[in-house]
């Protein structure tokens, strides 16, 4: 794999793709941490001459509405405030706007073109890695540099699309990254993994092939909910109700490394209880887990070696359910293991309680995920 350090620069057009995803809540980044992490390979290229054109996605975009939700405009700005260089933005991801700015670059200049995904509203050509679309985006550069190490699990047009058509190489946050993990693919057991999500079909492959690599699992989310459903009633609360018996087929076979929340934090219509899990009634929403099972967490996190978390435990941003998410991240950055965090909530969150003190913080949810399941990166996965 050749990196940025293998290429003269000066001069040419460097297509970087980053992975800006970042939360963003009531107009603000939540966490710049995916920003700041690409400033290494962004300073590294203006340093060296490059004319820099950055792609990026944010969000998913299906309607005209996701696509004024999601514009990186909101990171053009952050990258103003962060760059000694010129930035430009183009709001237009292919034509002649996007093709003028791109030539008027200088050495040592960089653009930010608009969220790569815009091209989705019209036959997902982004996501389904269009041939024509990543020929053309190609065509605007002279070289490719992938350091978008949270997207290494897709096979889009911005990534995996243009690699094809140009010269190419991996930027600085992707060196970093396979460093920083390097004691995750070859954990210390006891290895845990707090994975949570809305939906289980997100992870349900990732789950069964890290399910016989570690020593536990503990779930939260709607991925617990849909596991907790094999059983038991879980009011109204988010599950996937078409993967209960894949939950189920799991369960069996990772009953002992499979671990569910035993109590949980309810909405019971606008009052907050809490319930074990046995008592929650028809109407209740679970979005925490509960103080019996933060201990339990915590107990197990604490024996461990190694710990990786993605994702949150409980909807933290909902006032009073804030403690599962709290609890478990203060737990992972006191433990005397390998700790590692990664992915964009839970990054957010992290930043959102102050707390700090782990051994590695990575851009990749899914990616890292992958990236340990499978030991290499590899984007198997089209959105
Ligand atoms: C992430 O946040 O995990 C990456 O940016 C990929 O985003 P996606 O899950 O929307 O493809």
């Amino acid at each position: 794999m050749k990196t940025i350090k293998d290429f003269d620069l000066k001069g040419k057009k460097v297509i970087l793709r980053s992975d800006f995803n970042v939360s963003i809540k009531d107009g603000k980044i939540i966490s710049n941490e995916r920003i700041t992490a690409e400033l290494p390979t962004i300073n590294y290229l203006t340093d060296n001459g490059a004319k820099v054109i950055i792609m990026s996605h944010l969000g998913k975009i299906k309607s005209e509405e996701d696509k004024k939700k999601n514009s990186l405009y909101i990171v053009y700005e952050e990258l103003l405030k962060l760059l000694k260089t010129k930035v430009i933005f183009s709001s237009a991801t292919n034509g002649s706007i996007l093709e003028e700015k791109v030539s008027s670059l200088k050495n040592g200049e960089v653009l930010l073109m608009e969220n790569t995904r815009y091209e989705d509203l019209d036959g997902q050509k982004e996501s389904k890695c269009d041939e024509d679309l990543s020929k053309y985006w190609a065509s605007l550069g002279d070289i490719f540099i992938n350091d978008a190490f949270g997207m290494t699990h897709r096979r889009h047009a911005s990534n995996y699309g243009i690699s094809k058509y140009l010269e190419n190489g991996v930027g600085l946050l992707i060196e970093k990254e396979v460093n920083g993990l390097k004691p995750i693919l070859n954990p210390e057991a006891p290895f845990t993994i707090v994975m949570s999500g809305a939906k289980l079909e997100d992870k349900l492959a990732l789950i069964k092939s890290l399910a016989p690599k570690c020593s536990n699992l503990l779930l939260g989310g709607g991925i617990a909910n849909t596991f907790l459903a094999v059983d038991h009633n879980i009011g109204a609360s988010l599950a996937s109700t078409d993967l209960i018996n894949e939950a189920k087929e799991m369960l069996s076979i990772y009953k002992e490394r499979i671990i569910l929340p035993i109590d949980v934090k309810v909405d019971a219509n606008g009052k907050l209880e809490i319930k074990n899990i046995d008592d929650i009634n028809n109407t209740e929403v679970i979005y925490d887990i509960g103080p019996k099972t933060i201990q339990k967490y915590k107990e197990i996190i604490s024996n461990s070696k190694t710990i990786f978390l993605n994702g949150t435990v409980g909807k933290y941003e909902l006032a009073g359910f804030e403690e599962g998410t709290k609890e478990t991240l203060a737990a992972i950055s006191k433990a005397s293991g390998y700790t590692v965090i990664g992915g964009g909530d839970a990054l957010s969150s992290a930043e959102y309680f102050k707390i700090t003190g782990f051994n590695f913080i990575s851009t990749g949810g899914g990616a890292t995920l992958n990236y340990i399941a499978n030991k290499k990166m590899e984007c198997f996965d089209e959105e």
